[in-house]
């Protein structure tokens, strides 16, 4: 087995959980998660971040399946996070959603499962149909789809739940509920435009685990997406640190946030890039330098989900 770089945080609950992880979301694009996540298995990545929605649990299953047959990883090896998505939110669905993601990635457990968003709509089309055209709201209240994720503890499918995107006011009023299990992680959008500080904070408080997403601004713009990248890399600061450091950007970026104290799932496609993004453990930005980078902040989002703006429950 190939012994992994990358330093482990512990959840509330015991468990432990790789701080980097591959984030595996790949904007819909189809075969190239598969080839990219076995370069990610052998450089050392363990923690690997996908959904129902992103169309990526199948090829990942596939690089994982590749290497276990090839005897050099163990399931035991691995953190599996996957999320419950925004039309599945009724209770009676969770466990069956959870099992398709499971199956999908010829699993009997995950690590971490996450519900993706707050707020809940209509649908019963393919994966993202709901995010190109606007669905019905639902009203599912978010606590009753907790007690379904907190069954799927009890029934051993999975080991830790979390919440992602959710507000602080939504996270509170989560956390004040009769709970059997309080989140372990929380996903939200971290990066140097976008410093998220009161969140963090918040969370480092109530002793739950962030998982930043986007964490690179999510890459370079691009006209066909909807996703805002912030273009990042090119940031003369952050390249003049870089260079100091002998590292790239990239890297730096991600130190940052090691640095900072939460977990980050980077997503490339890219093998140099993988190997490069994982390639942080082995140097620290000096606190001028980590303020600096945080001065940057912008407020610029990525992620909005813009089509529901309107919803009750939706969280910016
Ligand atoms: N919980 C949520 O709601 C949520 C929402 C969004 C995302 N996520 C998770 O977060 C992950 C990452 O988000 P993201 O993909 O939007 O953004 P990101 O990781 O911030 O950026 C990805 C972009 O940066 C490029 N890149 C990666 N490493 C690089 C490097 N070393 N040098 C230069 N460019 C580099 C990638 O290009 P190439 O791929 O072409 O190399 C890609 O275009 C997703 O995959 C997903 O797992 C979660």
């Amino acid at each position: 087995m190939t012994a992994s770089k990358v330093p482990n945080v512990r959840l509330y609950n015991g468990i432990y959980m790789p701080v980097l992880g591959y984030g595996a979301f790949n904007k819909f694009k189809e075969n190239e998660v598969r080839d990219a996540a076995r370069v990610a298995l052998e450089v050392g990545y363990r923690h690997f971040d996908t959904a129902w929605v992103y169309q990526t649990e199948e090829e990942l299953s596939d690089a994982i399946t590749q290497r276990m047959k090839d005897g050099v990883l163990k399931r035991s090896d691995l953190f599996l996070t996957s999320k419950l998505w925004n039309i599945h939110h009724r209770p009676e669905s969770v466990e069956r959603m959870c099992r398709e993601s499971l199956k999908s990635l010829k699993t009997d457990y995950l690590d971490l499962y996450l519900i993706h968003w707050p707020f809940s709509v209509k649908g019963s089309g393919g994966k993202g149909d709901d995010l190109r055209t606007k669905m019905p709201h639902d009203d599912v209240d978010f606590i009753d789809t907790w007690k379904a994720m907190e069954e799927l503890v009890i029934k051993g499918l999975v080991k830790s739940i979390g919440v992602s995107n959710f507000n602080i006011q939504q996270l509170k009023r989560l956390l004040a509920a009769d709970l059997r299990y309080k989140p372990a992680v929380k996903g939200i959008e971290v990066h140097p435009y976008y410093t998220n500080n009161e969140l963090l904070d918040y969370c480092k408080q109530a002793n739950i685990v962030v998982t930043a997403y986007a964490p690179l601004g999510g890459g370079t713009p691009d006209s066909a997406s909807p996703i805002k990248p912030a273009n990042l890399l090119v940031d003369k600061t952050i390249q003049d640190i870089a260079a100091k450091y002998n590292k790239t950007a990239a890297q730096v970026i991600l130190r940052w946030g090691v640095d900072r104290g939460y977990t980050l799932v980077p997503k490339s496609v890219t093998p140099a890039r993988i190997q490069q993004n994982i390639e942080i453990f082995d140097f620290s930005l000096n606190e001028a330098d980590v303020e600096t980078i945080s001065s940057l902040d912008k407020s610029h989002k990525c992620y909005n989900l813009d089509l529901y703006t309107d919803h009750p429950e939706y969280p910016f």
